[in-house]
């Protein structure tokens, strides 16, 4: 019997099994070997229950904004580098681990009979800290958390507020269209509900081209919406490549089907973004019914600002609190020759969706009629 040094031992098992060179993470919970070996400070009950997948500029912030007022409903904490969006399926975050994804979900409600307690990472190393702990509270009980220093997803779903009633969620616009992560969201979250949330594909490329503009990115800088949207395979690739971008996502009906490989059609709800934007209480009133929720009236909860030109959380008679100046930005019509283009460009994507819209007895909304009788 022949050995190896570990590393070429690894080599060697990953040229057998290639698959295996991306990690899928599965629920640790599921299984009892895991279950034994996994730390008793985790809790796999606090893993979401509910995606909100994008795609982006869709309005999926104010979505996201909409889902946290609901009682029954726990968002995750916000990251600290992309803010409410954790994006741990689709990009390397995915490699950090279950740990760091779990610590961005909130700790646990107290009903009267549970233990308070505090968490503050930098007491372990604290000069001070022993001496002044044990003067205030000399019966608590310390719990030191020693983790390997690679595993660090689960850090951001910390065990959880959750009463038991309440659902957890996370939305990530750009999980829609991200490759792997409909497969691995699924080895994770098998019996997550899963929504999507559409506006005109159009609306939506301009959208996103006048958002990554604002952010300074060079190529959008240098060239004219309609340049990009028209630009051919011969074209300079960061020019292709930010047209792909730009338009790949709304393709609708090629990324839901990749959903529906995983998930069955039942955990896919297809939120008409449009009719969130114009009518949220209606919206609402329909994703609470697919979440099997408890009916929140968003009518008192939401109030049309005619200075946003949105509806935002209504905080008293007169005040509201919008959506910061990067989500319903000001910036001029789309030129015609452009929309006349991606009326074109969108045709045969937008008449697949209605048909997959169609076949899986969900309504076609108002912005896709449009779309098809203007096409
Ligand atoms: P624009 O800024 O181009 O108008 P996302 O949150 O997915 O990035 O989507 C941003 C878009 O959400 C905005 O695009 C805006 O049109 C839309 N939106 C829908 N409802 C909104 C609301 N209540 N407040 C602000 N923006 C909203």
């Amino acid at each position: 019997l022949a050995s190896a040094p570990p590393l070429s031992l690894a080599e060697k098992y990953f040229q057998l099994r290639p698959d295996e060179l991306n990690p899928l993470w599965g629920n640790p919970c599921d299984d009892i070997r895991h279950r034994k070996i996994w730390s008793k400070s985790k809790w796999c009950e606090t893993l979401p229950k509910v995606l909100v997948i994008g795609p982006q500029k869709t309005g999926s912030t104010a979505l996201y904004t909409f889902l946290a007022m609901h009682p029954a409903l726990v968002p995750n904490l916000p990251s600290p580098t992309t803010y409410e969006e954790l994006q741990f399926f689709n990009n390397n975050n995915y490699l950090k681990g279950l740990d760091w994804y779990l610590n961005f979900f909130p700790p646990s409600q107290n009903n009267g009979t549970q233990i308070t307690f505090e968490k503050s990472a930098t007491y372990f190393d604290g000069d001070l800290v022993p001496r002044r702990a044990h003067a205030l509270l000399p019966n608590a009980k310390i719990i030191a958390i020693l983790i390997s220093p690679s595993k660090r997803y689960l850090n951001f779903f910390p065990p959880s507020q959750n009463n038991g009633t309440q659902i957890t969620f996370e939305k990530s616009a750009t999980y829609f269209d991200g490759d792997l992560v409909p497969r691995r969201a699924h080895a994770l979250l098998p019996n997550a509900k899963i929504i999507a949330i559409l506006i005109s594909p159009s609306k939506r490329a301009y959208s996103w081209y006048q958002h990554i503009r604002s952010h300074g990115d060079p190529v959008a800088n240098n060239y004219t919406f309609h340049t990009i949207i028209t630009a051919n395979d011969s074209a300079a690739k960061p020019l292709r490549d930010l047209r792909n971008r730009c338009l790949n996502p709304g393709k609708y009906s090629h990324y839901l089907e990749r959903w529906l490989v995983e998930y069955s059609a039942h955990q896919i709800h297809v939120m008409d973004g449009s009719l969130l934007r114009s009518e949220p209480a209606t919206a609402m009133h329909g994703l609470q019914k697919f979440l099997k929720i408890q009916h929140v009236d968003y009518d008192k909860l939401l109030k049309y600002d005619p200075k946003k030109g949105f509806f935002c959380q209504a905080v008293s008679n007169e005040k509201t609190k919008c959506l910061g100046k990067s989500k319903g930005r000001i910036y001029p019509p789309m030129e015609e020759r452009s929309a006349k283009f991606l009326r074109r460009y969108y045709t045969p994507h937008n008449t697949a969706l209605s048909k997959l819209l169609v076949r899986l007895g969900r309504p076609v909304p108002q912005w896709l009629k449009d779309e098809l009788t203007n096409g």
